[in-house]
């Protein structure tokens, strides 16, 4: 599936043959190119950036890398290929075709969850806005600025549903996209983890680590939907979700090793002495690991939720590698185990029931981060206990072989969903 390159907003949905809906998106191009310019990535606007753009949908194609100024970027809509009578696969209408078409009892959920996903790309931009007035390296301002017009060409995929599928409705909620600013007291964004700051590299690396992991699985969920075009259209975004992830990780591991290589030199884990020295101390980063994790988890809703049930019974948003999952994909009796938080404390409810209740996303992401956590432990073993690491390594490593994928490694696939 080549992308046309020749036409003025890059696609391989055939735009070209449905006029009404072509001009519409041109129309919207100049805005969202403005939005760029107001609030993208400030003082490197005119700058050669050597970008990865995807000639094709297929794995031959999704990385070609050149040198770009951002504004010329091409953008565009690239949705995976078609599976041949490809059906709905979980709740209540599996076995039935997957919809081409939004059907009229869904419409309004499907573009709330559109909207929603929509709405966090830009705004991720908007929070990374300035960080490149402060790159560590050379490395790290090419990775921000990859990331930034990813997320930039995320807005565009949600944005080419909204206008290929919901009307007037659709084309209006594109425009609102481009007009709600994160942490704008009177349009802010619609997540409350968008409207945080993003101020400094650190800040920026446990986004990274943990909010795009949040975007993993709610694409992968997504991709799963009984919605044709959605999945296609997040199966694809999801090749690209895997390098910010790997942009986060590997950043947060840099920090970490450089504290711990200064805290042995040293013989110090004073944070006072650990400033002083030019790194960042072992609270600190704990705080800003608590601090992103909530915001994270915060992002999946509560873990009782009859929004996601209804989600998940209706074949719009399966689960985190629903394929994988060998159950009945109906989960009317399905229990799952729920904490809460009642006097300040976590407290186990036991197994309750789903019958519409129990949210089935937030299970998996907790052992994705476990495992994340797991590694980054690692790291600093392995600085400050060498021998003793070097026997965990292996541990962990036989671990990790059983219970994760590839992610964090640039181009692997995050999900099966996105695998076909
Ligand atoms: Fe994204
Ligand atoms: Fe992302």
């Amino acid at each position: 599936m080549s992308i046309d390159y020749n036409e003025k907003i890059p696609n391989n949905v055939n735009l070209s043959t449905d006029k009404a809906l072509q001009r519409a998106l041109e129309r919207w191009q100049p805005n969202y190119l403005k939005w760029w310019q107001e609030v993208g990535p400030e003082g490197a606007q005119q700058d050669d950036i050597y970008l990865r753009t995807a000639v094709s949908a297929d794995a031959s194609g999704w990385a070609h890398f050149d040198y770009v100024k951002m504004p010329d970027y091409r953008w565009g809509i690239f949705l995976a290929p078609q599976e041949a009578d490809r059906k709905v696969h979980f709740g209540e209408h599996t076995g039935e075709p997957a919809w081409q078409d939004v059907p009229g009892e869904h419409r309004a959920t499907l573009r709330r969850i559109i909207v929603t996903q929509g709405d966090t790309e830009p705004a991720s931009v908007e929070q990374q806005r300035y960080l490149g007035l402060t790159a560590p390296s050379l490395y790290d301002l090419r990775n921000l600025f990859q990331v930034n017009v990813e997320e930039g060409r995320h807005l565009w995929a949600m944005v080419y549903l909204l206008h290929r599928y919901f009307g007037r409705d659709g084309r209006e909620e594109a425009e609102a996209l481009l007009e709600r600013r994160s942490g704008d007291a009177d349009n802010p964004r619609i997540l409350g983890a968008f409207n945080e700051k993003t101020p400094d590299w650190l800040a920026f690396y446990m986004f990274t680590y943990f909010t795009d992991r949040d975007g993993k699985f709610q694409l992968c969920a997504l991709a799963e939907s009984g919605f044709d075009p959605l999945a296609r259209t997040t199966q694809f975004m999801l090749t690209e979700e895997a390098h910010h992830m790997f942009v986060g990780e590997s950043g947060v591991a840099r920090v970490v090793q450089r504290t711990a290589e200064v805290m042995r030199e040293y013989k110090t884990d004073s944070p006072d002495k650990l400033r002083a020295l030019g790194v960042i101390d072992l609270e600190t980063l704990q705080r800003y690991l608590n601090f992103h994790y909530s915001v994270t988890l915060d992002l999946f809703g509560a873990d009782q939720s009859s929004n996601a049930a209804t989600f998940y019974s209706t074949g719009i948003k399966g689960r985190y590698d629903e394929t994988k999952i060998n159950d009945d994909h109906l989960l009317k009796d399905a229990t799952y185990p729920i904490l809460d938080v009642v006097d300040g404390k976590l407290v186990d409810l036991g197994r309750v029931v789903r019958r519409g209740l129990v949210h089935p996303l937030p299970h998996a992401p907790r052992h994705d981060v476990d495992d994340v956590l797991a590694r980054l432990a690692n790291v600093v073993q392995r600085v400050l206990v060498p021998a003793q690491a070097a026997r965990d390594r292996g541990e962990h490593e036989r671990r990790r072989m059983r219970t994760a994928g590839v992610e964090e490694r640039e181009g692997g696939q995050v999900c099966r969903a996105g695998a076909r």
